[in-house]
C-alpha cells in the first residue's frame, strides 16, 4: 500500500482542536483510497517554547525535510509570546522549501449565506494564486535618521524574471485545468518598474498557453470587481503583497475564515509542501470546542490532491458540501454543532 509521510503541525491555540478532525476526516477516506499517511506529530509552539525556550527545535528544517508533505494547524498565542517568534518558523518553512506558490480557492458552497447581494455559488468560484516568495515582502530596507524632522525609511521590492515567470506558469497550468481564465493583478500605471516586468513576463508566457484567455487587472480594480462580478474570475495571479490582501478579500466572500484552506505549493516538488487553513489560532475561541474544522478539512484535502490521491480529495469536498447544504453548521455561520460534532458529521459523510 502507498504510505505518505505526513508532518503533522498542529500548532497553538484552535490550530491542534481543527487539526485532530482533519486527521479523522483523513482516516474515513484512506482505507477506500488505498493508501497510508503515516504521521509524525509534532509538538512545536507555544508549549514546546515554555520547555524548551523556543517554538520548534533547532534542527525542524531537518525534521521537514523528508516528509512527503506538512499539515499544519495555525500557530500564535499573542498574550504569552510576540507573534514574530511563533511565526518566524512559518516563514523559514515557505522559503526555505521553495514554496513560492501560495494556491488560496474561493468558492461558495450551497447552504452558506453570501456576504455580496445577488452572487452565489454559481458566481463565486476562483483560485487566487499568490507569489510566496519575493516581491514586496523581501526584508530589505532600512529607517534612517530615526526620530529626526528628516527621518525617512527605505522599503525595497525584489520582483525576478525567474520567480514571475514560474508563478504565471503555474497559473497557466492550473486555469488549464479549470475554466481557462487567468487574470494577472498588478499596479503598472503607479509601479512602473516592478509591474512592468510582470507585464512583459505575461507577454512572453501567453503564447504557450494559447487555450487560455488571459488579461490583467490592477489591484484596485480588482479588489472592486471581487465584490461587484466576481463571476469573472477563474485563476487570479498576484504579487505577495496583492495575494495577501485580495485572499482576505476572497476569504470572506467565500463564507469566512473558517472555510478557506491555502497551500505553500513547491511545484518542483523538490521539497515538501504545507497545507494550513487561512486563519489563525483565533485565542478568542480556542479550549472552547467551538471552532469551524472545515477550513482544516479542506486544506488537507487540497493535501491529497497534491499527494496525486484525487478521488479521495474529491470524496472529502464533497462530504463538506453535502454537510453544510443539509444545514449542519458550527457558530462562525450561525449553526450550534461543536468542532467534534462538525468533524463526525463530516466523517459519517465521507463514508457514505
Ligand atoms: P484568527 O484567524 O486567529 O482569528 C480571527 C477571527 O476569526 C477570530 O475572531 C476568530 O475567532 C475567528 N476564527 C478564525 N478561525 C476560525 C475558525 N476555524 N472557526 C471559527 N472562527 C474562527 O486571526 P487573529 O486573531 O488575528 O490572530 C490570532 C493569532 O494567529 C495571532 O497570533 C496571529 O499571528 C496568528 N496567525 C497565524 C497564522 C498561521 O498560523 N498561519 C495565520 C494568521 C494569524
Ligand atoms: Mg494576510
Amino acid at each position: 500500500m502507498k504510505t505518505y509521510k505526513i508532518a503533522l503541525y498542529p500548532g497553538d491555540g484552535i490550530g491542534p482542536e481543527v487539526v485532530d478532525q482533519a486527521v479523522r476526516v483523513l482516516e474515513a477516506v484512506q482505507t477506500r483510497g488505498g493508501f497510508k499517511l503515516a504521521y509524525t506529530r509534532l509538538p512545536w509552539g507555544y508549549d514546546y517554547y515554555r520547555q524548551h525556550g523556543a517554538v520548534v527545535p533547532e534542527n525542524f528544517l531537518d525534521v521537514l525535510r523528508p516528509m512527503d508533505a506538512i499539515l499544519l494547524g495555525a500557530v500564535g498565542w499573542p498574550e504569552k509570546i510576540a507573534d514574530h517568534l511563533t511565526l518566524a518558523p512559518l516563514v523559514k518553512i515557505r522559503q526555505t522549501f521553495d514554496q513560492y506558490a501560495c494556491i488560496r480557492p474561493t468558492k461558495l458552497l450551497p447552504g452558506v449565506k453570501s456576504v455580496l447581494v445577488g452572487k452565489g455559488p454559481a458566481e463565486i468560484d476562483f483560485v487566487v494564486l499568490r507569489e510566496n516568495s519575493e516581491g514586496e515582502y523581501v526584508d530589505s530596507g532600512s529607517r534612517f535618521h530615526q526620530g529626526k524632522d528628516d527621518e525617512f525609511a527605505l522599503q525595497t521590492a525584489i520582483h525576478t524574471r525567474r520567480g514571475v515567470e514560474r508563478i504565471l506558469r503555474f497559473g497557466f497550468e492550473m486555469a488549464r485545468k479549470r475554466r481557462k481564465r487567468l487574470t494577472m493583478i498588478t499596479k503598472s500605471n503607479a509601479q512602473r518598474f516592478a509591474y512592468t516586468l510582470w507585464d512583459d513576463l505575461l507577454e512572453l508566457v501567453r503564447p504557450d498557453y494559447a487555450d487560455v484567455a488571459a488579461d490583467k487587472l490592477h489591484c484596485d480594480a480588482a479588489a472592486m470587481d471581487f465584490v461587484r462580478r466576481p463571476e469573472r474570475f477563474d485563476v487570479v495571479v498576484a504579487s505577495n503583497l496583492f495575494g495577501d490582501l485580495l485572499t482576505d478579500l476572497g476569504g470572506v466572500i467565500g463564507g469566512g475564515l473558517g472555510l478557506a484552506p491555502s497551500t505553500n505549493t513547491n511545484p518542483e516538488r523538490n521539497y515538501p509542501s504545507m497545507f494550513e487553513p487561512v486563519h489563525g489560532s483565533a485565542p478568542d475561541i480556542a479550549g472552547k470546542g467551538i471552532a469551524n474544522p472545515i477550513a482544516a478539512v479542506l486544506s488537507a484535502a487540497m493535501m491529497l490532491e497534491w499527494l496525486g490521491e484525487d478521488a479521495s480529495a474529491a470524496t472529502i469536498r464533497r462530504g463538506v458540501e453535502s454537510v453544510l447544504a443539509g444545514g449542519a453548521k458550527t457558530p462562525d455561520l450561525g449553526g450550534t454543532l461543536t468542532t467534534s460534532q462538525m468533524g463526525e458529521a463530516l466523517v459519517q459523510a465521507a463514508a457514505d
